[in-house]
C-alpha cells in the first residue's frame, strides 16, 4: 500500500479532487492511502497558531516551525518517509519523469505552502524535494499537491485496469498524445482518418507515431531537443 500525506492549513480544498475518478479508485482498490492533515490541528495556544510575521519586515505571515515540525515528527514516529517534498513557486518544475520516480515511493509527504511561504528552518532541515507545478503562483500550495498526488496514483501499478492506458498517456514516451477519435465515423460531414478504420494494426501504429511527432513539433519542440 502507498501512501501520501498532505499537510495543509485548507485540507478541504483538497477533499473533492481526491474523492473522485481515478484517485478515488486507487483508494478504493486499497492500493493508495491519502491522509489529509490540517496544520490548525498542531497550531501554538488557544487560537492555535500557525504563523507569523516576517522577521525582518515586509508584508504578510509566514507559516511557523513549531507546527510543522510537529506534525511531521508525529508521522515519522510511525513509518520511515521516502520523501518530504514542499509545494512552492520557487521548486523545481513537475514533469512526467519527475512522477514517474514518485510513483516508485512507498510514503510520501507533501506540505502545501500559504501565506508568504513557510519558515526557511523547515526547509532546510525537513523538507527533501521542493516542487512548482509550473510558472505562476497559486493562492496555495493545495491544488499543486492535488496535481502531483493524482498524476502519481494514476501510475502506481494495478490503479489503472488497462495499463497500456498510462503507458500510452501524452509525455510517457517523451511526446505529446496523438489525437483520437469515436463514432461516428462522420459527423456533420467530418470523418475519421481512413487509416483507424481499416484495423491494420502495424498501419495504426505509424500513424499515431507520425502524429505525435508532428504534435510535438509544433507545440513543443523542446521535448524533441
Ligand atoms: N504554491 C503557489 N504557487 C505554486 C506553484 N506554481 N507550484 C507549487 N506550489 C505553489
Amino acid at each position: 500500500m502507498h501512501r501520501i500525506d498532505i499537510i495543509s492549513v485548507q485540507p478541504r480544498l483538497m477533499e473533492s479532487p481526491l474523492n473522485h475518478s481515478i484517485v478515488q479508485r486507487a483508494k478504493d482498490k486499497g492500493i493508495v492511502e491519502i491522509v489529509l492533515h490540517d496544520l490548525k490541528d498542531y497550531g501554538l495556544g488557544k487560537y492555535k497558531q500557525v504563523d507569523d510575521t516576517v522577521y525582518g519586515g515586509g508584508a504578510g505571515m509566514v507559516i511557523r516551525c513549531e507546527p510543522v515540525f510537529d506534525c511531521i515528527e508525529k508521522l515519522q514516529n510511525e513509518r520511515t518517509y521516502d520523501e518530504i517534498i514542499y509545494m512552492c513557486p520557487d521548486g523545481v518544475v513537475y514533469n512526467q519523469s519527475e512522477a514517474n520516480q514518485l510513483s516508485l515511493k512507498k510514503n510520501i509527504i507533501i506540505l502545501c505552502g500559504h501565506y508568504k511561504g513557510i519558515d526557511q528552518r523547515i526547509r532546510d532541515e525537513i523538507i527533501t524535494k521542493e516542487i512548482s507545478i509550473g510558472d505562476y503562483v497559486l493562492s496555495g500550495g493545495e491544488l499543486a499537491a492535488v496535481v502531483v498526488a493524482d498524476s502519481i496514483c494514476r501510475l502506481i501499478p494495478g490503479v489503472i485496469s488497462d495499463e497500456e492506458s498510462a503507458l500510452t498517456d501524452s509525455f510517457q514516451d517523451g511526446l505529446l498524445a496523438p489525437p483520437v477519435y469515436t463514432r461516428p465515423a462522420e459527423y456533420r460531414g467530418l470523418q475519421v482518418p481512413d487509416v483507424l478504420k481499416n484495423g491494420h494494426f502495424a498501419k495504426i501504429a505509424e500513424w499515431r507515431e507520425e502524429q505525435a511527432l508532428k504534435i510535438t513539433q509544433e507545440r513543443r519542440p523542446d521535448l524533441l531537443e
